[in-house]
Parts: C-alpha cells; structure tokens; sequence
C-alpha cells in the first residue's frame, strides 16, 4: 500500500477542517460585518460539508484500489487546495481594502462593500477588476464542487462511515510502556520532571491545581510517548509511592477511569462494584501516598465530570501529580495549570525514527543510496514522529531508491502547507 495513499486519508479530512475554519472565521466573518452577501460561501461550506460526508468512504475504497475512487479524491485534493488559495486571496485583499479605507475615508469601503459579488449592480458602471477576478474564480468552484458532488453519486459512496481502522486517526489504546527507541526530548522530559517532582516538594495544597500538568499539543507530536518516558522515570519512580496510567480517548466514562486507576494501583481486578464502591476503595489506597496519574488523551470538557473524577484524589499526599495529555487546552477544567506546550519533534530526530522504522537503524550509514530521500522524507512529516513512523514502516521492506523518490515526489505532500490544527 502507498505511503501517499495512507497519508492521503488523514490530510485531507485535516485540510477540509482548515477551509472550514476560514470559511467560517475569517471570510464569513469579514464578509458579514461588511454586508457582502455570503451566499456563495455558505454554498462553499455546503458543498464540501456533502463532500466531508463521504471522504472516509471513498479513502476506503481508494485504499481497496478502485482507480474511480481515486481519481475523483484527486480531484477534491486539488479542489481544495484551490479553494485554499482563493480564501487567502481574499483575506489578504480584504485586509488591505480595510486598511485603505481606514486610512482615508469611508467611501473606498463603501465601494469594495457594494462592488462585491453584485450585491450593487449598479457598482458595475465602475467594477473593481480584482474583485471581478474573484467572482468569476468563486463562481468556477461552485462549478467544479458541482461536479465533484454529482461525480460522488454515481460513485455510490456512503456518508459518515466511522470505522476508518485503516486510517492513523484510528490509534491503538495507549500503555504506560515507553517506546524502546525514544528520540530526542531531553529538554522537554527535563521541564516537566522538574515540574512533577521540585515543584512538588514545595506544593502547600493537597491538590492544588498546580499539581496538574497538562501536555498540549497536535495529534502524533509525541505527547503520548513523552508522558510514557515521565512515567517510567526512575526519578518518577522514586518520588511517587502510588502510580497510575488511564488511556481515557474518545468517552470520558468517570466509572471507566476510577476503574483503571485503582487497578492499575492494586493490582487487583475489581469487576460488578458501583461507582462509590470504586471511589471509597480508591480514596483508601491512595491515602496519605503522593501518587502520579496519567490520564492519556483526554477531550472532556464537562467540569462536573472532572469534579467527580478528581474526589478520591483528596486524599492523596502533598506533591501528588496528574498529568493530561490533550490537543485541545480548554478541556483541563483546573483555571491556573500551566500547560506545557509540546512542539514538534526536530528534524535529526524526525529522520533518525523513520530511518529507524525503516531500515532498523537510526541512521543511513548502511543505505547511503537512501540517505538523501529519507532526509527529504523526513522533512516532509514537519516534525511529527506519528508521520515518521507510518512513512518508516510504509518503507521497511523498500530498499529500491526509485520508489523511495516516487513517494517523495507524490504531490499529497503539497497539501498541508505546513498548517497545524
Ligand atoms: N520522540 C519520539 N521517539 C520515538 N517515537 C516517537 C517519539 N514521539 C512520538 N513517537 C511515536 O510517534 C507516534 C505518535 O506519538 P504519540 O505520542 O502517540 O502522539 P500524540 O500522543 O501526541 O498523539 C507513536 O507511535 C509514538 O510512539
Ligand atoms: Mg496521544
């Protein structure tokens, strides 16, 4: 299977999550506050929303090798990516017209208001050429998002399949287990050792909410990993009597989550039991022990359910510690945990774990034929090691430079333009 055909997946839904951004943030926004008609938009953003609907369908089917599947979600990757281009356009010119407005009188705005997409068709008498050139250009996606809508039906794709096991937004349930090859990191691992144990010995509250550290970042920057290295610290060890790792994902379940913690804490399997059956034997074995809990990957945003959560806690000893691994700050209810910002990985580490996965080594000292692409691939992932691994393993029993060269030269790699989500 491709490496360009696996990443295809998970790019494009991400890229259609930008142009759902701007659409909704920047040119809507914009638009609306000027009154400019936001028809065409909204008729943009219905469009791809039809589109969205059947992309993990029709990556399915790719994947399966149907070469129409295929051809029609290259047509939506350059769609998209034109789209991209034209919403910049227009924010950039936006911008400037604001600003020249501003800056000498209210009429340039009037007149950038009313000569947009004919909403003064008068305005016409004196068009503004640039906004002329975006119309016809808005006007030649609807007609493409047209066909590639009518395209998908007679593709007979289904809408909003969830099981996409193929895809890397599918992961495995995490484990406290660390990586056997773990790259880089030190600084990182460092600063978050410094906050879990010095801070620790200082802390006054029993819980304080500076006894959450939250690790935030984007999905496959290694959040995961890192908190496995912190959690299997000797120093960790050692500072923590009580240590527990909960995987939470996809459904904050507090029953779920008690559960795991006090069983990774005894030992003990504890099936049939109630909640405050779970959470008074909790509060028990973590009495007056200063404990460690990981709660991996975490999107709750309901506070009460944090609340519930954290009850047993109280009786945990000065200095104790949770760490939340999550992508999204807002989730970690406690107002004053500092969140370490986890940035992406280095390029040295990014083409020593993908020449790790890919040749069992991390370096090309015995492939030198493969070392230029491989540093070229390696870049190409922007720093996640999640994109380093799926291209090492993609590439593990590839040993021909030319298919090497082939997957760089995909032009999947032309998408994300180095956005973050
Ligand atoms: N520094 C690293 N060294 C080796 N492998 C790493 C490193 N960081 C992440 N990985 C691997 O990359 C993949 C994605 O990392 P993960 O920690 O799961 O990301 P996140 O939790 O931020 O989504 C995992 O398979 C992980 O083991
Ligand atoms: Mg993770």
């Amino acid at each position: 299977m491709a490496i360009g055909e696996i990443v295809l997946g998970s790019f494009l839904a991400s890229f259609f999550q930008v142009l759902f951004d701007k659409l909704t943030s920047l040119t809507l926004g914009y638009a609306q506050q000027e009154g400019i008609s936001t028809t065409l938009f909204e008729k943009w953003k219905g469009m791809l929303v039809t589109i969205n609907a059947v992309l993990a369908d029709a990556e399915d089917k790719q994947l399966s090798g149907n070469p129409l599947v295929k051809l029609w979600l290259d047509d939506v990757r350059d769609l998209a990516y034109d789209m991209e281009d034209l919403l910049d356009e227009f924010a950039i010119k936006a911008a400037q017209v604001e600003s020249e407005a501003k800056s000498s009188t209210s009429r340039g705005m009037e007149k950038w208001k009313f000569s947009f997409f004919g909403q003064d068709k008068s305005s016409r008498l004196n068009p503004n050429p640039h906004l002329l050139v975006f119309e016809t250009k808005v006007q030649e996606i609807i007609g493409r998002l047209k066909a590639i809508v009518t395209t998908k039906d007679h593709l007979s794709l289904r809408e909003n399949v969830v099981d996409r096991s193929n895809y890397t937004n599918k992961r495995v349930p995490t484990t406290s287990l660390p990586e056997p090859w773990f790259f880089g990191r030190e600084k990182e691992e460092a600063e978050i050792l410094e906050l879990l144990i010095s801070e620790a010995k200082n802390s006054d509250a029993v819980l304080s909410i500076l006894n959450i550290v939250p690790i935030v970042g984007m999905g496959g920057v290694g959040k995961t990993a890192l908190a496995q290295q912190l959690y299997n610290d000797a120093r960790v060890k050692s500072c923590f009597e009580r240590r527990a790792w909960v995987c939470v994902s996809d459904v904050f379940y507090v029953f779920d989550i008690t559960k795991a913690i006090l069983q990774s804490i005894t030992g003990l399997s504890c099936e049939g039991e109630d909640l405050n059956e779970l959470q008074v034997k909790l509060k028990d074995s973590l009495y007056g022990k200063k404990f460690l809990v990981v709660l991996d990957d975490v999107w709750n945003e309901d506070y009460g359910k944090w609340t519930e959560l954290f009850k047993p806690f109280e009786a945990g000893a000065k200095g104790s510690k949770i760490i939340v691994t999550t992508r999204n700050l807002p989730v970690v209810p406690m107002r004053g945990a500092l969140p370490y910002p986890l940035e992406e990985l280095s390029l040295d580490n990014c083409t020593s774990l993908l020449a790790f996965h890919a040749l069992g080594a991390t370096n090309f000292e015995s492939h030198p034929d493969l070392e230029a692409t491989g540093k070229k691939l390696a870049e190409k992932c922007k720093g996640l090691p999640l994109a380093a691994k799926m291209l090492g393993v993609a590439l593990c029993n590839e040993r021909n430079p030319d298919k090497w060269e082939a997957i760089l030269n995909n032009k999947i790699w032309d998408l994300p333009k180095g956005k973050k989500r």
